[in-house]
């Protein structure tokens, strides 16, 4: 069984494209995962994802995935601001946590500039839009190439 990444994405990012494109860009979520899923695929990984627009969705998608994930990459959406019983499932988890935002949040309106996320996370990449994930994908990949025996 190869290992498994598991790509959580949080409330209104179903919307991506069509959702304030000036902020978070033309690409769909639907672009973001197939990239993920080649990039993953030609790695020899497993890719799980997720979109939910409720916190509870995505806690139940963490405690069925996450405990037997090599890696989790997660874009929070706003739960990242407030989301502590999302934070508390990630805090959960041993494989390493990467958040990421299109958008680089500390730019923006002050309620975007703190992450309850973050504390729990392994790393962060923020504003580097959809080549975000790949970016993420691309140092667990090489972390867990790292770590293999
Ligand atoms: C976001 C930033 C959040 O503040 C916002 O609520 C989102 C998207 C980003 O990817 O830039 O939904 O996480």
């Amino acid at each position: 069984m190869p290992a498994t990444i598991a790509v959580i994405h949080g409330p209104n990012l179903n919307m991506l494209g069509r959702r304030e494109p000036s902020i978070y860009g033309h690409t769909t979520l639907a672009e973001i995962d197939a990239a993920l899923s080649a990039r993953a695929d030609s790695a020899g990984l497993r890719l799980v994802s997720v979109q939910s627009n409720h916190e509870g969705v995505l806690i139940d998608f963490l405690q069925n995935e996450g405990w037997n994930a090599a890696g989790i990459i997660i874009n929070p959406g706003a739960l990242t601001h407030y989301g502590l019983a999302l934070r508390d499932a990630l805090a959960a988890l041993s494989a390493p946590i990467i958040e990421v935002h299109l958008s680089n949040v500390y730019r923006r309106e002050p309620f975007r500039h703190t992450s309850v996320v973050a504390p729990v996370a392994t790393g962060q990449i923020a504003g580097l839009g959809w080549r975000g994930y790949l970016l993420a994908l691309e140092w667990l990949i090489a972390e867990l190439d790292a770590s293999s025996p």
